[in-house]
């Protein structure tokens, strides 16, 4: 069974889909922790109600990024921990965890990469006036938004979308595509490991 990490900055919803897909069985996993980097996160409410256990990393208490990605990686070896999903969490990964997480971090991002990437991808869809957008599952590396893509789905702007109804449709498409996606890269991983 893999072991996942979340790190999320905000909300949280797309941690919510994941561990309900987990709990649903549509997810063979399991969450083993949450890793936050803001001590006022509603998602932090969320892993309390679901009783995963949760670690607030503030940057600011570590001398530089390097201390703080090597304290959470420290948390998520304690929690031998296989696989991160970002979810919203808005901090670029650096080289401490991208080299023990080789080809194991993936990230959701609310457009059809290459597409808006960065802060507000859906503001920015809906200001450019594009008449599709989406969401995709990408592999991280260490750019923004720019590692290998694994699944995307478009969504339609129809004419009388508002950003906040299509702000709405793409919350809709990511709480299916991210846990399905999960599910298909934990297995593909599974079969590769028994191929070995
Ligand atoms: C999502 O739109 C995700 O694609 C992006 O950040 C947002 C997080 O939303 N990376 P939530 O915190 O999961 O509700």
């Amino acid at each position: 069974m893999c072991k996942l990490a979340v790190f999320a900055s905000g909300n949280g919803s797309n941690f919510q889909s994941i561990i309900d897909a987990i709990e649903g069985g549509q997810l063979q996993a399991t969450c083993e922790v949450l890793i936050c980097d803001q001590p006022s996160a509603k998602v932090l409410e969320r892993a309390e109600k679901a009783n995963i256990p949760a670690f607030v990393f503030k940057i600011k208490d570590f001398e530089n990024k390097s201390a703080f990605e090597r304290a959470i990686l420290e948390k998520l070896r304690d929690y031998d921990v296989h696989f991160i999903a970002l979810a919203g969490y808005m901090r670029l990964i650096g080289p401490t965890l991208l080299e023990a997480y080789e080809h194991k971090i993936v990230n959701i991002h609310p457009s059809l990469l290459p597409a808006f990437p960065g802060l507000d991808a859906i503001g920015q869809a809906f200001r450019a006036g594009v008449k599709v957008t989406g969401v995709t599952i990408h592999y991280v590396d260490s750019g923004m938004d720019t590692g290998p893509i694994i699944a995307q789905q478009a969504v339609e702007i129809s004419d009388d979308e508002t950003e906040e109804s299509l702000r709405k449709k793409i919350h809709t498409v990511e709480h299916v595509l991210y846990p399905q996606t999960l599910a298909h890269v934990f297995e593909k991983n599974k079969q590769e490991a028994s191929n070995k």
